[in-house]
């Protein structure tokens, strides 16, 4: 008699549900939090798949082979496009959930109860509309489709109005679950809902739109555990829906914006260009042998990454700089700003990867107060999260937003490929300052060159 164990397994997978979320929260535990969350996956699928229900494993054996044939090359995606894998992952679980609602409507009706259809009516609802608004947030984030937001007269209303009609035909399937020729109705609803909730937000709002669908794949997964009378789902589904909601706002104050600015706000619309031509600015440009110089005659360097850094693979030169000015007694630390990069802990993951002592990385609100002591702010492949306009251009998109006080040090040196802007789409500047010296180029060449300058030299 196995079936016994199932709920002691069921019991060991929340715990270690729980368990992984708490150490995935600190650099330190990450990699533990990782290996215990899979587990407990492990232990759930297991408890699963020992259930009396299942009368034959041929097609649940096909659907395992499917989905590690489609499961290992995505995880197999470059770091930098993190963002877009959680989306088509997050479409797969919300598309599984809205599948099983469909397939338990049609064999419990007209028998089932009005709890069930109710969690049952969610279910679907959430599970339909995440699975094409992430296959949106997909195509945004892979550029496939346009990045900008689209937008058309009374689109906020008009987006209102369809989620109210399909809220109101789930409500009445809930009281009259018979009505069965509304529930394809209903599913449509949601489809073209999701769409049409993504089509006026930015690429660039994507993460966090991400991060929030994350939430709404979570509820809909509970919502289902309600249907099939699974605890563990519901203690999952909860979880996940908790976790992507706290995510998103931790994200929303980092960027200093509402949930109402990022769901309806359409940021990253192409600003309109200013009539007349703006005024020629100059920047200082600087060779790696400059930057060399410099670097060797600071005490403190403070290294900003950011997105660049991560496109370019940079952080293994980026630790051979770290080692060999911390050989010759130069402080070194990095400011982790929490939105750099294009995913939440983005910095984080590359520069523990490349072996960077935990304790030299330091969040924003810690690091700020250290640059005006600091010698040399290096910045490299960040843009954005380093843009003054931030603290005090009030027709600037990122106005507001929390930014890394690089200008405040007394050389700051950034490293990038060209004036290009970053992913808001504005021009930073700090490049335009009498302190800031552009070395362009790419990040990983740049870091190298300047590495082998400061190694063929000597140092003070
Ligand atoms: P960005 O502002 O996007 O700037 C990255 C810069 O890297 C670009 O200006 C680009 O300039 C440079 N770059 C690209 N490839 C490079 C290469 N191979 N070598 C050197 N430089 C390279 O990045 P950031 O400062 O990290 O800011 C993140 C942005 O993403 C913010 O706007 C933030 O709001 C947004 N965002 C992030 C998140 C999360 S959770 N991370 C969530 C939502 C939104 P060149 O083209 O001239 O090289």
């Amino acid at each position: 008699m196995i079936e016994p164990v199932i709920p002691l397994l069921y019991l060991a997978a929340a715990a270690s549900f729980v368990l992984a979320l708490k150490w995935l929260s600190s650099v330190t535990t990450a990699r533990r939090g990782v290996v215990i969350g899979v587990l407990g996956m492990a232990l759930a699928v297991c408890g699963t798949l020992l259930k009396p229900e299942i009368v034959s494993y041929r097609w649940i054996a096909v659907a395992f082979v499917l989905g590690s044939v489609i499961g290992v090359p995505m995880a197999m995606m470059p770091m930098t496009a993190v963002p877009q894998r959680t989306a088509l992952s997050h479409a797969f679980g919300a598309l599984a959930a809205a599948l099983v609602g469909t397939a338990e409507y049609y064999l419990q009706t007209p028998h089932i109860d009005r709890f069930t259809m109710s969690a049952l009516a969610l279910e679907v609802l959430l599970g339909f509309l995440t699975f094409t608004a992430s296959l949106m947030a997909f195509g945004k984030l892979q550029e496939i489709l346009p990045t900008r937001p689209i937008t058309y007269r009374n689109q906020n209303v008009v987006n209102v109005a369809l989620l109210g009609v399909a809220v109101a035909a789930g409500v009445y399937l809930a009281v009259r679950p018979e009505t069965a020729w509304l529930f394809p109705i209903f599913a449509a609803l949601a489809l073209v809902f999701g769409v049409l909730l993504i089509i006026p937000i930015g690429g660039a709002d994507m993460p966090t739109v991400i991060s929030l669908l994350n939430s709404y794949a979570g509820l809909s997964a509970a919502a289902m555990g309600f249907v099939l009378n699974n605890k563990l789902l519901i203690i999952a589904g909860a979880l996940d829906g908790s976790s992507g909601l706290i995510l998103s706002v931790i994200m929303c104050r980092a960027m200093n914006r509402s949930f109402t600015n990022v769901l309806f706000g359409a940021f990253g619309q192409v600003q309109p260009a200013v009539a007349g031509g703006a005024e020629e600015k100059t920047v200082r440009s600087a060779s790696a042998e400059d930057a060399a110089d410099i670097l060797r005659a600071a005490n403190l360097v403070i290294v900003v990454p950011g997105y660049g850094m991560a496109v370019a693979q940079a952080q293994h030169k980026v630790r051979e700089l770290y080692d060999i000015l911390t050989k010759a007694r130069v402080e070194v630390k990095f400011a982790i700003h929490p939105v750099a990069g294009r995913m939440p802990g983005h910095m984080n993951v590359l520069l523990a990867e490349a072996d960077i002592p935990y304790d030299k990385l330091m969040e924003m609100e810690m690091v700020n107060s250290e640059f005006p002591q600091a010698d040399v702010a290096l910045v490299i492949g960040a843009n954005d999260v380093t843009n003054p306009a931030a603290r005090h251009d009030r027709d600037s998109p990122i106005y507001g937003m929390p930014i890394l006080d690089v200008d405040k040090a007394r050389t700051i040196m950034v490293i990038k490929r060209s004036m290009n802007p970053g992913f808001a789409g504005i021009e930073n500047e700090l490049y335009y300052m009498d302190r800031t010296l552009m070395v362009f180029g790419d990040a990983k060449a740049v870091v190298g060159s300047i590495v082998k300058e400061l190694a063929g030299g000597a140092m003070h």
